[in-house]
């Protein structure tokens, strides 16, 4: 018996880098996957690959900053599979802008809404269906350090922070009724994001305590667990997935 078998996960940002390998390693534990994604290709993409590879897959296109477009691609999901036990929300980012005193309002405005009203929009959504889960629902969303340490970018920041006092305020709410909420804060993971950054992604190797940034897999794994039965008693809580860089301080990344 695998952890997800029989069980439903739908994933936004499915089509690349973290979502896309937390897409995997729920299939590869028997979840069926609904790939949800702004880039339709790459989301299909990955729909194929776990189809190839014997699980029941579906790709869905959908704009997390969109809430029409969130509730189609959530009840695509469940029409698909007829339920739903676990939403991974990936779907986010920072992206480049201007130094604090130049931010202009539409800046915080739109990394805001990526990244902390577009998680809002998946599990509300996700929630009539997760708390109809008959062992019970599980969110889990990827922050980020930069929600628990001044690594920098204010905006993407307090939008990561914002995830934490939302999950927890969740948990509690939710907690009685059988639907748990986490989130992984990953470090520097090798993305897409980071291509053409050969440079810094070295420097910023030699700044973790474990000597690496992170891959996809690695926070694929941390959300497979919390989404699992095996974090059935863990709820309201953020699980660095950081390389150890949170212990060694904002301080030791700047130097
Ligand atoms: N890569 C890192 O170093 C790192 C570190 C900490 C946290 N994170 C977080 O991890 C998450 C995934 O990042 P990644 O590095 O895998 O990036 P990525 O670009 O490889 O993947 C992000 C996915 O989200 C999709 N997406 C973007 N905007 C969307 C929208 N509006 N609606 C639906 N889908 C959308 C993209 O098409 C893409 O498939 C993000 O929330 C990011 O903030 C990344």
């Amino acid at each position: 018996m695998r952890r997800f078998d029989g069980r439903a996960a739908l994933v936004t940002g499915g089509g690349h880098g973290i979502g896309r390998a937390s897409a995997h390693r729920l299939a590869s534990e028997g979840a069926s996957v609904t790939v949800a994604d702004l880039d339709l290709a790459a989301a299909q993409a990955v729909a194929d690959e776990l189809g190839k590879a014997g699980t029941a897959a579906v790709a869905v296109r959908c704009d997390v900053r969109d809430r029409s477009s969130v509730e189609a691609a959530t009840a695509r999901a469940v029409d698909e599979f007829d339920r739903l036990d676990v939403l991974v929300n990936t779907a986010g980012g920072g992206g480049r802008h201007p130094d604090f005193p130049d931010t202009d309002d539409s800046v915080w405005e739109a990394l805001l809404d990526l990244n902390l009203v577009g998680v809002v929009r998946c599990i509300r959504a996700a929630l009539p269906h997760l708390l109809a889960a008959p062992e019970g629902g599980s969110v889990v969303t990827i922050s980020s350090v930069n929600g628990m340490a001044t690594f920098g970018s204010e905006p993407y920041s307090a939008a990561k922070s914002g995830l934490q006092i939302l999950t927890a305020n969740l948990a509690a709410k939710y907690g009685p009724q059988g639907v748990r909420f986490n989130l992984v804060a990953p470090g520097t993971i090798r993305t897409r994001v980071w291509d053409d950054q050969a440079d810094s992604l070295a420097r910023l190797a030699r700044l973790y305590p474990l000597g690496r940034v992170g891959e996809p897999d690695d926070v694929a794994a941390a959300v497979a667990f919390l989404a699992s039965g095996d974090a059935a008693w863990i709820t309201g809580t953020v699980l660095p997935v950081d390389g150890g860089i949170l212990s060694a301080g904002p301080t030791r990344s700047r130097s």
